[in-house]
C-alpha cells in the first residue's frame, strides 16, 4: 500500500468511527507501537540519506494527519455525547427542594444567645475561661481557702492529683507545690481571671458549662451557668439590682417582674443576696411576674449575686479601696425552663431528635432587641 493510499484510507475510517471505542481502535492501529504508522516511521532507519529526504517528509506528513484526524474525531464524538447527555437529562426547576434533615438550635444556645443580646446592650462583653480549672481560680481566689466548708457543697469532680504535679513546677507557683486541677463547679472563676488578665474597670457575663458530682430529676453532672461581673468605681447595690430588674424584664419580655432581693452567704460576695422572682398561678400554672406577696402569687429562688468581697477583688490584684464591684450568677438550663415551659432537665442532655426538634429553634431565629429577645419556634 502507498503512502497515499495508507493516508486516505485512514482519514476516512477515522471519520466513520461511530464511537470513541472504535476511534481508539484505529489509533492503536496506526499509531500504536504495532502501528502502520509506525512501522513506517522504522523504516526510515534503514533508507539511503537521499530516500529518506523524499520519503521522510511524506511519512511525517502522514502521521500528523493521522493524529490530526483523530483529535478531531474526538472532539467531534465527544461534543455529540455531551448534546446527547444534555437532552436526555431534564431539570425543572420549578419543582420543589426535597425535604432534608435539617438541625435547630438548642435551648441552652437559644437562651445564651438573647442573654448576650441583653447585656450587649447594657455595655457588657462575653468572656469564657477553661472547664478544665485549677484550684486557685475555682476556690481559693472566691475566699473558699483550703478548709472552707463551702467547697465541700460544691461536689467536686477533681482530677487525680498526679495529673498536675508536672504542670505547676513550670508555672510561677511554687516548685513541687501542688496545683490541683478539677472541672469548674461554677462559672465564677471567670471572673478572676477577667480581672487578672484586664484589670479594672470590668463589665462581662461569662456564659459555659459547669459540673459538679450530682445528678437527679433536677440535677446534671453537667450544667450551664451564666455569671456577671461589674468592677468600677462607686458601685452599689443599686446598680446591682437595676440591673438584674433590666435583663430579667428583657429577658422573660414582661415589665411586671418583681425582685426580691433577701440576704444570703457566698463567700466570694459581702454582702451576698439571693433573688427570687414573684410569680402568678394562672390556670394551674406559675408563670413569672407581678408581686410574689399577693394573694395567688409567690416567690421562685432565681439566682445568687452580691457585692464582690473585697478580698477577692484583692486576690485577682485590684485595689479594693479604688475598686468595687457587684457579680451574680444563674443557671441558664434554669432560665431556658421558665421561659419556654419545659420541665425535665435530663431531657436537655438526651440528645433526642424528637425532644430537640419540638423545643429547638430556628438558626434564622436570631435574638435581637428590635425583634424582641424571645424565639417563636
Ligand atoms: N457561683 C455560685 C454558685 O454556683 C453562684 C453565684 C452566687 C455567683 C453569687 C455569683 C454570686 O457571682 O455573686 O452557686
Amino acid at each position: 500500500m502507498t503512502i497515499e493510499s495508507l493516508g486516505s484510507d485512514a482519514l476516512e475510517r477515522i471519520t466513520a468511527a461511530g464511537d470513541a471505542a472504535a476511534l481508539e481502535a484505529l489509533r492503536v492501529e496506526y499509531l500504536g507501537k504495532q502501528g502502520s504508522v509506525s512501522a513506517l516511521l522504522k523504516t526510515l532507519g534503514k533508507m539511503s540519506p537521499e530516500e529518506r529526504q523524499t520519503e521522510g517528509p511524506k511519512i511525517h506528513a502522514l502521521r500528523q494527519s493521522v493524529t490530526d484526524a483523530l483529535a478531531a474525531r474526538k472532539e467531534a464524538i465527544d461534543a455529540a455525547a455531551l448534546e446527547q447527555k444534555l437532552a436526555s437529562e431534564t431539570l425543572d426547576l420549578t419543582l420543589p427542594a426535597p425535604e432534608r434533615p435539617r438541625g435547630s438550635v438548642h435551648p441552652v444556645s437559644q437562651v445564651m444567645d438573647e442573654l448576650a443580646e441583653i447585656f450587649a446592650d447594657l455595655g457588657f462583653a462575653v468572656a469564657t475561661g477553661p472547664e478544665v480549672e485549677d484550684d486557685w481560680h475555682n476556690f481559693t481566689a472566691l475566699n473558699m481557702p483550703e478548709s472552707h466548708p463551702a467547697r465541700a457543697m460544691h461536689d467536686t469532680f477533681y482530677f487525680p492529683d498526679s495529673a498536675a504535679d508536672g504542670h505547676s513546677a513550670s508555672s510561677s507557683e511554687a516548685v513541687g507545690q501542688k496545683k490541683r486541677m478539677l472541672l469548674r463547679t461554677h462559672t465564677s472563676p471567670v471572673q478572676i481571671r477577667t480581672m487578672v488578665a484586664e484589670g479594672a474597670p470590668v463589665r462581662i457575663i461569662a456564659p459555659g458549662r459547669v459540673y459538679r458530682s450530682d445528678s437527679d430529676a433536677t440535677h446534671t453532672p453537667m450544667f450551664h451557668q451564666i455569671e456577671g461581673l461589674v468592677v468600677d468605681k462607686g458601685i452599689h447595690l443599686g446598680h446591682l439590682k437595676w440591673t438584674l430588674e433590666t435583663f430579667l424584664k428583657a429577658f422573660f419580655e414582661r415589665d411586671d417582674i418583681v425582685l426580691r432581693l433577701r440576704p444570703s452567704y457566698f463567700p466570694f460576695t459581702e454582702p451576698s443576696v439571693e433573688v427570687d422572682v414573684g410569680w402568678e398561678d394562672v390556670g394551674g400554672r406559675r408563670v413569672l411576674g407581678g408581686d410574689g406577696d399577693a394573694p395567688g402569687h409567690g416567690w421562685m429562688e432565681l439566682l445568687g449575686s452580691g457585692m464582690v468581697n473585697r478580698r477577692v477583688i484583692e486576690f485577682a490584684g485590684l485595689d479594693p479601696d479604688e475598686w468595687q464591684g457587684f457579680a451574680f450568677g444563674v443557671g441558664v438550663d434554669r432560665l431556658a425552663m421558665l421561659k419556654y415551659a419545659m420541665d425535665d432537665l435530663r431531657a436537655f442532655f438526651d440528645g433526642d431528635i424528637r425532644w430537640l426538634q419540638h423545643y429547638g429553634f430556628s438558626a434564622f431565629d436570631q435574638p435581637t432587641l428590635s425583634a424582641g429577645v424571645g424565639a417563636s419556634a
